[in-house]
């Protein structure tokens, strides 16, 4: 694996959409030119599993759908065998799939626990795929105890993981009750600014300083193309995880020329 240099990286997640691969094709495109536009910006699209092998380019040889990096929404935490229903890492990477989305909140919701989440990452990483790991609280407390169920997390998915292999894992930071919510009520810029310095410093206790320093952090939670540009500008973070505004190639692709203006 090579080591992505862009300031920014801009991470598109369709979930279970669209319907139909024709859909899904005409998506990308628009997603494939913005994406060639504005080389400054590393951008990733998770589609749904069946298509990523037509998309990912690694059958038609499409050289401008190789610009976006393709991202498995999830991976199993087996290697192969009976577990029906399941894409293990190395097809998806097999696919072309360069990332593996593990441990959002809509996998949380569905069951995923510390324990299943880092054999996720275990199995991606083996694989050679980068990790987007999400954590984030359900809810806020006055009492800061969000900030432990965050660690929590991040102690859980990642301390049984090497050294060697963290510099393959980006962290986006999305808080629950956030997701798939009013574009109106984003957190502030500087409260996810603070958030992922303490996400730094959570991989600092188990992996030193200089790790937690190259760690990418992402932020994700209703993100549309105007609360995107404030967060870019002002939360000091790495890049974003755009979920049903990905699914608009126009409002993604103002979030992608954002993205490559600052930087
Ligand atoms: P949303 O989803 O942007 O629709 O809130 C974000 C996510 O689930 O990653």
């Amino acid at each position: 694996m090579k080591r992505v240099r862009k300031k920014f990286t801009i991470v598109g997640n369709w979930k279970m959409n669209p319907d139909t691969l024709e859909e899904a094709k005409k998506l990308f495109s628009a997603v494939s030119r913005k994406t060639a536009n504005n080389p400054k910006v590393a951008v990733v699209v998770a589609p749904p599993a069946p298509f990523m092998l037509a998309l990912s380019g690694k059958k038609t040889g499409r050289k401008t759908y190789r610009k976006i990096r393709p991202a498995a929404q999830d991976v199993s935490g087996e290697t192969r065998g009976a577990h029906t229903g399941s894409a293990s890492a190395r097809q998806l990477r097999s696919a072309g799939a360069e990332y593996a989305i593990v441990g959002h909140s809509e996998r949380r919701a569905a069951g995923d626990n510390d324990q299943i989440i880092a054999k996720k990452i275990t199995q991606a990483l083996d694989a050679g795929l980068r990790v987007i790991l999400c954590v984030g609280e359900k809810e806020r407390d006055n009492h800061a105890r969000y900030l432990r169920e965050v660690r929590e997390q991040i102690t859980g998915a990642l301390s049984s993981q090497t050294k060697n292999k963290i510099q393959w894992v980006t962290v986006a930071y999305e808080p629950v009750w956030e997701v798939g919510r009013n574009f109106d009520v984003v957190l502030a810029p500087a409260l996810i600014h603070e958030m992922a310095i303490y996400i730094k410093k959570s991989v600092a206790e188990i992996f030193g300083k200089k790790q937690a320093l190259r760690l990418p952090v992402l932020y994700g939670g209703s993100l549309n193309s105007e609360n995107a540009e404030n967060i870019l500008k002002d939360a000091s973070i790495d890049g974003l995880l755009v979920g049903r505004q990905s699914l608009d190639p126009d409002t993604f692709g103002k979030i992608i020329e954002y993205a490559n203006e600052l930087s």
